[in-house]
């Protein structure tokens, strides 16, 4: 284990099992559509990458990248898309795959963004979910894990970016997060 791990919340055995269970379920729910997959850079790759390698049915895949506008209008969740899909997703199947829903207000925001260019389906395919932290309400048609608050990196996830390379999900020494000296 990394030195500045303090807890393994999700072996890379369990996330296995689950994004396989997700991917069987996805390739049953959307057999005979044309199914889309639209990656939210850059917390999803890793999930995205691995849900992808699972599906049994023909997929096409997408990205956006976004970020909110910063700490004085996080609670209004408007956020700046700094990367756009490549195509139209007007009378397209598609699931958004996103790392993890804490607030809800990222997501929420890009719903209705994504909905108002007139999909035939718009699902939400989520890894993590930290219901605790809450404010809007999002629903998330495929889920992972529910996780207690807690700031957790891996698989994806970073802290200040570092860290995303981490084959599991876990939580960092309380030392590490204060300090910001991460490696
Ligand atoms: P929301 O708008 O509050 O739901 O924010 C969701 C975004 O915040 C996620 O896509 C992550 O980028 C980030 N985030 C929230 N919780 C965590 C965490 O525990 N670890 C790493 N990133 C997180």
């Amino acid at each position: 284990m990394m030195r500045d791990v303090a807890e393994i919340l999700l072996t890379r055995e369990e996330i296995r099992a689950r994004v396989q269970d997700i991917g069987y379920q996805i390739s049953r729910d959307f057999q005979e559509k044309d199914l889309l997959l639209v990656g939210i850079l850059k917390g999803s790759m890793i999930f995205l990458a691995d849900l992808l390698r699972v599906i049994q049915i023909p997929v096409l895949i997408d990205f956006m990248s976004i970020s909110s506008y910063g700490a004085a209008t996080a609670s209004s969740g408007v956020v700046r898309i700094l990367k756009d899909l490549e195509e139209p997703i007007e009378g397209r199947n598609v699931v958004v795959v996103e790392d993890i829903v804490d607030t809800g207000l990222t997501l929420s925001y890009l719903m209705r963004n994504l909905q108002s260019r007139q999909p035939k389906s718009l699902r939400i395919c989520a890894l993590l979910d930290k219901p605790a932290r809450r404010i809007v309400d999002v629903d998330i048609a495929y889920k992972g894990f529910s996780i207690e608050d807690r700031f957790v990196v891996g698989y994806g996830l970073d802290f200040a970016e570092h860290y995303r390379h981490l084959p599991y999900i876990c939580v960092l020494k309380d030392e590490v997060i204060k300090g910001g000296n991460h490696s």
